[in-house]
């Protein structure tokens, strides 16, 4: 399988994984042959790219932390909790309901075991704010185990990191889409979605403590300038820490309208950038070890003028992965092959 930007699919290509929308609802099933119709469409609803299967790279495999099912599954609840109308009453999900689906999506994020993460920008622009809750849970969990948190916390940190801007429900759609830099009533309405987020939280749910923490402090700088109690380090509780940093890296690497899209190598160049700064020191390190900057199936252009699809990650090598040249068809192994040494990733085609 391979990432192919929506700007570089051609009819005939075959779609090598199922396509959600932001409701959960399955789009296009892997295996459909792309028309130019389907291909219209997917650029009209804003997809960034998709995986397609075809015979130079059939023997890649993409190892995602979490399943396309599983995804589904977790947008479907998330869709469910922005969209319901609060005066009509009742909550779309119960507590045991979300509590269970919570906990699926944390177990298998947890059996895909010690990974690289490889997370390429699938989604389209209308349903963001969906797609970026659930890739915020999943960056988060991945971290918390990392970091050493046992299953039943990471439980709790899933529920803040996917609820975390739920509180965007109740400001001005104008302001949640609105062109940035925000000023005046309408930053400071902007500001005020983490608190709004974790009241709702506490007035309907009974989560642990620590949840309505993550949720009301996901905008907190670790040096102390972030909002809307400007704690720093420590002060912070570690949930929000977390999330903080889930939630910048993959607004940087999700393509957005107004909004440049960063490859994962720029946007870990961002957090290493602004560690200790904007972010926890220790999570950064943490964190860009798990990322792979050049993920898997993606095309990249080597120094020697060759592009080749990435066709593994090595933990700690994350600038010399397994490649697949396109221009020969032959495997070279950056880290290891005295061939590839003097070789070097350009640039990823994204
Ligand atoms: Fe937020």
């Amino acid at each position: 399988m391979r990432y192919m930007p929506t700007s570089k699919l051609v009819p005939g290509m075959v779609l090598g994984q199922d396509v959600y929308d932001g409701s959960g609802r399955r789009l296009l099933a892997k295996h459909l042959i792309l028309s130019a119709e389907y291909i219209s469409n997917l650029e009209f609803l804003g997809f960034s790219g998709i995986y397609i299967d075809d015979e130079f790279t059939r023997s890649i495999e993409i190892q995602e932390i979490l399943t396309p099912q599983m995804r589904g599954q977790a947008l479907n609840l998330i869709h469910e909790l922005f969209t319901f109308d609060v005066d009509e009453g009742d909550l779309p999900v119960e507590e045991e309901n979300l509590r269970k689906t919570i906990e699926n999506v944390v177990d298998d994020i947890l059996n895909s075991g010690d990974i690289m993460c490889n997370m390429m920008d699938i989604r389209d622009y209308d349903d963001y704010l969906y797609y970026h809750s659930v890739n915020v849970g999943a960056f988060s969990v991945m971290l918390g185990a990392r970091y050493g948190l046992p299953r039943e916390q990471l439980y709790d940190l899933m529920t803040a990191a996917m609820l975390h801007d739920i509180g965007k429900k109740f400001i001005d759609s104008e302001v949640v889409n609105g062109r940035w830099p925000l000023e005046g009533e309408a930053r400071e309405q902007w500001k005020s979605h983490p608190r709004l987020g974790s009241e709702f939280l506490k007035s309907k749910y009974n989560f642990y403590p620590a949840v309505y923490e993550g949720v009301l402090m996901h905008h907190e700088w670790y040096n102390g300038e972030g909002y809307p109690t400007g704690g720093a380090g420590g002060e912070i509780p570690l949930f929000a820490r977390i999330i903080k940093l889930a939630d910048c890296y993959d607004s940087m690497a999700s393509k957005r309208p107004q909004r440049k899209r960063l490859s994962p190598l720029d946007a870990v160049e961002y957090l290493m950038a602004m560690a200790g700064a904007e972010f926890d020191p220790e999570l950064v390190d943490i964190f860009i070890r798990k990322i792979a900057v050049y993920p898997v199936g993606c095309e990249v252009e080597l120094s020697n003028g060759q592009h080749a699809v990435v066709a593994k990650n090595f933990s700690d090598f994350a600038l010399r992965p397994l490649v697949k040249v396109i221009e020969t068809g032959e495997m070279l192994n950056l880290r290891d092959d005295p061939l590839g040494r003097s070789i070097t990733i350009g640039r990823t085609l994204i």
